[in-house]
């Protein structure tokens, strides 16, 4: 399987924060936004790995990640010229993707729980059809919604509809089959003249090739939408953060875990950052501290 982070857009919900950077390069308390989306695709085992975005930010992903090697991933990078919909991912990457299934999270989604490495894992196993997660939300008409049948099953989505006909939100991580690419080819864009992934999974559902995880009670997902959501998200992180002693998102001490690298490359990652309490908390981990 492998893995596309979509960060594109113009995130003019955070102007002026993001009129001269990429919003998924801004701060989610103590690391980029970005580390958030690419710690769920490595807690998945995912290591191949091609992040889509903008001409002007294409540049700075790569200041930041390279090509992955350091992190035991193989990191490649593309370009989306104008924000023309989710979907066109599937057809950027198309050569990227190759043969595989594919799982793509939006860079700007943030997951949290104790149940989300099983269910990730789960999902990257997948070889027909799609999974879909779903999060319940006080606010569906902000996102795709799912119609939910007595089964559990999810019989329709609609992008942001004025009545939802559930409180299921479907959230930005999407696990494919093959025929993504075919299918994003075939969906017709949108009245705003985007290629919708609501299309694109209606699709899927209308084959009836539609597995729904529901990240339940005990899970987050956070939005950063507007600047106090981000704000909120920031404080979410630190709380359990400064609580444990246990840093979310880490993708340094996730790839040690996974045994993508070794002791001596983590502390070459710590030593490079040293001067800040994250490389400290690598190096400790290094030394063996932590669960
Ligand atoms: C997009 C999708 C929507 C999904 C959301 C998750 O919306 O179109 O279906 O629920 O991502 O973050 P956007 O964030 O582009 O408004």
């Amino acid at each position: 399987m492998k893995g596309i982070i979509l960060a594109g857009g113009t995130g003019s919900r955070l102007f002026p924060s993001t009129l001269a950077c990429s919003k998924q390069m801004l701060t989610v308390y103590d690391k980029p936004m970005i580390y958030y989306p690419l710690s769920i695709l490595m807690l998945a085992g995912i290591r191949e790995i091609l992040i889509i975005s903008t001409p002007r930010d294409i540049p700075g992903f790569k200041e930041l990640f390279g090509d992955g090697k350091q992190l035991g991933l193989d990191i490649s990078y593309k370009i989306q010229e104008q924000p023309k919909g989710l979907a066109e991912a599937f057809i950027i990457g198309e050569e990227f993707i190759g043969r595989d299934s594919v799982c793509m999270i939006l860079g700007d989604n943030l997951f949290y729980g104790n149940s989300l490495s099983a269910a990730v894992q789960r999902a990257a196993k997948l070889t027909d059809g799609a999974v879909l997660f779903l999060y319940h939300v006080d606010n569906p008409s902000d996102y795709g919604v799912a119609t939910i049948d007595s089964n559990g099953a999810v019989t329709e989505i609609e992008e942001k509809p004025i009545n939802p006909k559930s409180r299921y939100a479907v959230t930005g991580l999407y696990f494919y089959d093959n025929d993504i690419v075919n299918i994003a080819k075939s969906v017709t864009p949108s009245k705003r003249g985007e290629l919708e992934i609501t299309s694109v999974n209606n699709e899927y559902i209308k084959r009836g090739k539609v597995r729904a995880e529901f990240l339940n009670r005990g899970n987050a997902w956070l939005d950063t939408g507007t600047h106090k959501t981000m704000l909120e998200a920031s404080m979410f992180i630190q709380a359990i953060e400064s609580r444990q002693g246990l840093y979310i998102a880490c993708i340094e001490e996730i790839a040690f875990r996974q045994g993508f690298i070794n002791k001596e490359q983590l502390i070459a990652l710590g030593q490079k950052m040293k001067n800040s309490d994250y490389g400290q908390y690598l190096l400790r981990l290094a030394e063996g501290d932590g669960v």
